[in-house]
């Protein structure tokens, strides 16, 4: 890719001490344990993986909400630090996965899209603000009589396009989709879906697309990263990831996942044992107690991902020579 990123993470980390017990030591909790990505404008890069896997943490260290551990972010090739939070933060918006749980159910649909307008930029007039919210209301698909609605008017899918519309106000460059689709019926996943789309063409966002759902990412990703217990195991183009994964837990992920590869005929790979607690991560390879090629090797060193385009932290990936 030619064009800058907009932003980079690199080794990013954020640690949770949690209480052991009483007369227990705290114990610290890596829920995102190094991770490195760039996102460019108008490019889908989707995070996937089990629940608890440090998805939502991720995003809360993107979108400026909680500060990282260790690690840098870079916006526009400036370091993201805490004292500039509040004029980066414009810039970086998100959507999460309860559209309903996000927005003021007393406020009316115009409302709601002005309040980051009236916090952000009181040198816009109250007239712009309106004429902006009613732009953007239509940019996703809602009709003008939506303006004066309340939150509970609308079903899942409209209430998601108000979110959307919301994170639009400031003209954002990244829009962090905290599992955007996945409240919503099926058959409307895929109109919201297709919106995202559309918005990303029109605007050349940037998405960190967030999914537990392979079928998901499959329908919007460029670039994919899979993680696994607060690390990245592996990372490709949304095609070399589906067609030839080379982590046995993305192989895994996708045999369970049929309908994100209707020509997929594959065998459904039943993994060993449960997804281990994050407080006790394995050592070696995170994924070793649960692989089915596990050797030696692979419970005495931590695999590291490579720099290459397609690459997974695995001693033995399947696909090698893809
Ligand atoms: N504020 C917090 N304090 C302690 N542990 C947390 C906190 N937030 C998240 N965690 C833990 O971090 C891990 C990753 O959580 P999360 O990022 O929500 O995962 P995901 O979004 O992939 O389901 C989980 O084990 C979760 O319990
Ligand atoms: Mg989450």
């Amino acid at each position: 890719m030619s064009t800058a990123p907009v932003m980079k993470a690199e080794a990013l980390q954020r640690h949770y001490e949690v209480s052991g017990g009483l007369l227990r030591k705290p114990n610290i909790l890596k829920a995102v344990g190094g991770v490195d990505f760039a996102l460019y404008p108008g490019k889908t890069l989707a995070v996937v993986g089990e629940s608890g896997c440090g998805k939502s943490t991720l995003a809360r260290l993107v979108t400026m909400i909680e500060e990282p551990t260790s690690g840098s972010l870079t916006l526009d090739g400036k370091p993201v630090v805490s004292s500039d939070w509040a004029s980066l933060r414009k810039s970086v918006q998100i959507v999460f996965q309860d559209p309903y749980g996000s927005l003021n159910p007393r406020q009316r649909i115009g409302q709601i899209l002005q309040e980051p307008l009236i916090i952000n930029r009181p040198d816009i007039s109250k007239a712009e603000r309106e004429a902006k919210a009613r732009e953007i209301l239509s940019l996703v698909g809602l009709r003008p009589e939506h303006y004066d609605r309340y939150p509970h008017m609308f079903s899942g899918g409209q209430r998601q396009r108000v979110a959307i519309a919301r994170a639009l106000m400031l003209d954002p460059k990244v829009l962090v989709l905290d599992e955007p689709v996945s409240a919503l019926d099926l058959s409307i996943q895929s109109s919201v879906l297709n919106l995202l789309v559309d918005l990303q063409e029109k605007m050349q966002l940037a998405y960190l697309f967030i999914s537990h759902d392979l079928s998901v990412v499959r329908h919007v990703a460029d670039e994919v990263i899979v993680m696994y217990l607060g690390r990245a195991v592996e990372r490709g183009s949304k095609d070399d990831l589906f067609e030839a994964p080379k982590h046995p837990y993305t192989n895994a992920l996708l045999s369970a996942t049929p309908q994100a590869d209707p020509a997929n005929k594959k065998r459904q790979i039943k993994l060993k044992g449960e997804l281990p607690s994050p407080l006790a991560v394995p050592e070696g390879c995170p994924f070793a107690p649960r692989c089915w090629k596990t050797q030696d090797r692979c419970r005495a060193e931590r695999p590291e991902l490579g720099v290459t385009s397609h690459t997974a932290a695995c001693f033995f990936p399947e696909n090698a020579d893809a």
